[in-house]
């Protein structure tokens, strides 16, 4: 069976503070999604690709069909959330797709082998596949102080650093049971205060193994002004 890439480029960028779709953002003088979609056909792993757009866009759609036709791209219009953009790929990823991998056109660096890496597992047997690297901070978790003249939060607990990975996209599952766990997570998302940030959440959350694989350092997502600017260096030294 084959394999989509799902390509989730429909965020609105707005930490980033340029005004413009993230996608959109340039890096070295192209998109941001054009250096996803370069990196997503270097890999080759993608028996077809699928890219989430923001509503009403049509400079992210030309982008996508540069790549026809030695590379049709499929583009869908992505929804509120993250999750909700998730799903919308998931619906066009078509007849004869056993897996799926889900990456965030954020993640615009992303070395071929780390697709390769989670397709590997995903071979191997795996129903849920994601890479991670090692957190170079100790992590803590904070709840409201009672003090807020002195400062709004307190440390609640620290994390054993060596058990803590930071994880990235692409994440790769068996495209039936992903979308099994999107139908079951529906019906009690919205009761949670907590918000989705990762497809393997879904597949946790509804007991299935999630197997980690090696991330890379440059596969950083670029969320604020300081990350593209290390982006820009690492493409100006050549991580493409
Ligand atoms: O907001 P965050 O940085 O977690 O977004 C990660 C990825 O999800 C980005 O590539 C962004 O374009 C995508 N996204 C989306 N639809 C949304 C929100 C985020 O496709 N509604």
């Amino acid at each position: 069976g084959g394999t989509a890439v799902v390509v989730v480029a429909a965020g609105s960028g707005t930490r980033l503070g340029l005004g413009i779709p993230k996608a959109l953002v340039p890096l070295g003088g192209r998109p941001l999604l054009a250096h996803a979609l370069d990196g997503v056909i270097a890999s080759g792993v993608a028996t077809r690709i699928v890219v989430v757009l923001p509503p009403g866009d049509t400079e992210l759609v030309g982008v996508c069909a540069g790549y026809a036709p030695a590379h049709p791209i499929h583009t869908v219009t992505g929804g509120a959330s993250r999750t909700a953009s998730v799903r919308a790929g998931l619906d066009a990823a078509g007849p004869g797709i056993d897996h799926v991998l889900v990456h965030d056109a954020a993640r615009c660096l992303t070395p071929g082998w780390v697709f390769s890496g989670v397709v590997e597992a995903l071979r191997a047997g795996a129903d849920a596949v994601v890479p991670a690297v090692p957190v170079v901070d100790t992590i803590k978790s904070v709840v409201a102080s009672a003090s807020p003249r002195i400062g709004p939060e307190i440390v609640a607990g620290t994390h054993e650093r060596s058990t803590l990975r930071a994880v990235q996209t692409p994440q790769g599952f068996r495209l039936g049971r992903l979308l099994a766990a999107h139908a079951e997570a529906s019906t009690w998302e919205a009761d949670r205060a907590v918000s989705v940030t990762d497809d393997a959440a879904l597949m946790e959350a509804v007991g299935e193994t999630v197997y980690v694989v090696p991330g890379a350092p440059e596969s950083l997502k670029i969320t604020t002004r300081i990350d593209l600017l290390l982006a820009e260096t690492l493409v100006s030294n050549g991580y493409e």
